[in-house]
């Protein structure tokens, strides 16, 4: 046997540390945080085992929980107390979000992202107001450009709530610009946007949409969100999100589209989200129920394999589990 190159030499336990190329801290996590004004009780989301929708009232509480995991940093999202066609309660002064923000900025040290989208506020559950499709009214399509002046709004009444960063997640095309526009004309330059740059339509958002209330009401996501087909694509999308001014590029979901993280790495300057969404979660707990996987192996496996593939910070529905065991 001559073997000269054995990679085995550094896989004993002394030295697997030393020549680790990748590390998971708790400070690259972010945790999702529902916030839910239809309840005065905490609601545990069945779909996403561990998680939970919370009143105004208890958001701090929800906030220091996940401080005491060594998390810094969470993503707001709100379920409304009522619906309408154009979303309106998404930039209410006293909307649910707006009130959360403001008692989590004022009580906690936690960094507050918040998601602006109108998925969660419109009764028809699409992520923007609607207008006729190229074939008349049975073919409804969100109208992009009236979508912009209301996320515009959405995103300046939570930077007046006290948000330390926005995200918009609803897919138009000119949303980074249309809010760094507002941000900078309301006094607000100094809060960055994370777009999300890269937001395939995946059927694996199901456990969320049971969670914020916002699945469609008829239709589907496709003719804003992206085609799972697409890599080039992908990489247009985060040129205009960076040509407009986005601070932090995410690409969502994160584990079936490890790539185009990479490619979003190597092209782009700017920081790297990837969102770890709920049927990622989701499917591992299942899978655990059953005793066919170790969930706590897996979880910290799948968001190692994110930061490998290039990703800076991780929105993770485990980012609680993970940091408490690092
Ligand atoms: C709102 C939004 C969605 C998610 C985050 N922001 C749902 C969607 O686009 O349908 C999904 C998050 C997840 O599945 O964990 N636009």
């Amino acid at each position: 046997m001559d073997l000269t190159d054995r990679p085995r030499r550094l896989r004993t336990d002394g030295v697997r540390p030393l020549v680790s190329e990748t590390s998971l801290d708790a400070t690259d996590l972010m945790a999702p945080v529902f916030v839910d004004a239809t309840t005065d009780e905490r609601v545990p989301i069945e779909s996403m085992p561990g998680h939970e929708r919370v009143p105004v009232d208890e958001a701090v509480a929800r906030v220091e929980e996940v401080l005491e995991t060594g998390v810094e940093a969470i993503m707001v999202f709100g379920i409304p107390e009522s619906k309408d066609s154009e979303g309106t309660r998404a930039w209410a002064d006293d909307g649910v979000v707006q009130e959360a923000v403001r008692r989590i900025t004022r009580e906690t040290d936690a960094y507050v992202v918040t998601d602006v989208c109108l998925c969660e506020y419109t009764d028809h559950g699409h992520c923007g107001v609607l207008e006729p499709g190229a074939r008349g009214d049975a073919t409804l399509t969100v109208d992009n450009d009236a979508t912009l002046d209301l996320l515009a709004e959405v995103a300046r009444s939570h930077a007046e709530a006290g948000a330390d960063m926005v995200a918009p997640s609803g897919m138009m095309d000119g949303m980074v610009g249309a809010l760094r526009h507002e941000l900078d004309a309301s006094g607000h330059r100094d809060v960055p946007i994370m777009s999300y740059a890269a937001k395939y339509a995946s059927a694996f958002y199901g456990p969320f949409r049971d969670a914020a209330d916002g699945a469609p009401a008829f239709g589907d996501r496709r003719h804003y969100q992206m085609d799972p087909a697409n890599r080039r694509e992908a990489m247009r999308e985060v040129r205009l999100d960076a040509e407009q001014g986005a601070d932090a590029l995410m690409v969502k979901p994160a584990l079936p589209y490890l790539d185009i993280v990479r490619a979003v790495r190597e092209s782009f300057d700017r920081p790297v989200a990837a969102y770890n969404v709920s049927g990622e979660y989701a499917m591992l707990h299942a899978a655990a129920e059953k005793g066919w996987l170790s969930l706590e192996e897996t979880a910290l496996e799948s968001l190692l394999s994110i930061k490998r593939a290039g990703a800076d910070l991780i929105l993770t529905y485990f980012a609680e589990d993970v940091a408490e065991h690092l």
